[in-house]
């Protein structure tokens, strides 16, 4: 089963995606995870694109979800925070624009959805990564406010980046994730839409946790 949250940055998918599979036991797929990792190559790669090409062929990624945290492994190594650092957010859209690099990893997330029960969080995955969900979210939030969280998210982190600087980012980047020729971010027609502007983080966990139950699990027990 595979069940997707597509979605503005900062509109807070992974966090909900991340509640709605631990109350609901299932497994927890980050496709940002994997564009961060491979911006996170290319920025080791010099910002060359045949060195980086290179690289992304003959790294070994892992990735895994355990005690509430999307790992990712390069050749063993976890970068798990170096790929949040403001430094990937700036460059990971012109990443994930490249066509060879969204072949990538949606070969990388088809292949680890085969077994099992999955909820995956991203851009594109109710429109082209996974158009045969069993079901499909979008979540949407004002620039403010979702700007406001990501802020605070870094802050915790122990980021020190203004607020205008997040916006800044966050408006930069949804315009390349909208505008780019392969794969853009849209909503897909038949999906559940969820605006979490005044939503409170426990009531978006709560009301698409109630559909899958209502929708699926449902179903799938009758
Ligand atoms: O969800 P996130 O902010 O960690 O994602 C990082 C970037 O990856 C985001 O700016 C757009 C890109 N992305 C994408 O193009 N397609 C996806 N399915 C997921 C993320």
């Amino acid at each position: 089963m595979i069940i997707v949250i597509d979605g503005l940055s900062g509109s807070g998918k992974s966090s909900t995606a991340k509640a709605v599979a631990e109350r609901l036991g299932i497994q927890y797929l980050d496709s940002g995870a994997l564009y961060r990792a491979a911006t996170y190559l290319w920025l080791a790669a010099d910002q060359h694109k045949e060195k980086f090409f290179e690289i992304l062929s003959s790294k070994d990624i892992e990735f895994e979800y355990n005690d509430n945290r999307f790992v990712v492994y390069l050749d063993g190594e976890d970068v798990s925070i170096e790929i949040r650092k403001q430094q990937i957010s700036e460059h990971v859209s012109k990443v994930a624009a490249m066509p060879e690099v969204r072949q990538f990893v949606n070969k990388l997330m088809r292949q680890a959805v085969k077994s099992g029960h999955f909820i995956a969080d991203g851009r594109d995955l109710g429109s082209a990564v996974f158009p045969d969900a069993d079901l499909k979210f979008f979540m949407e939030a004002s620039i403010d406010a979702r700007a406001k969280r990501r802020h605070a998210e870094l802050a915790g982190e122990g980021e020190t980046v203004s607020l205008d600087e997040v916006k800044e980012n966050l408006k930069a980047r949804d315009s390349v994730d909208k505008a780019r020729k392969v794969d853009p971010l849209v909503k897909p027609k038949d999906a559940y839409v969820i605006d979490t502007t005044t939503k409170s983080f426990d009531e978006q966990v709560m009301e698409i946790s109630s559909v899958i139950t209502e929708r699926l699990l449902t179903n799938k027990n009758q």
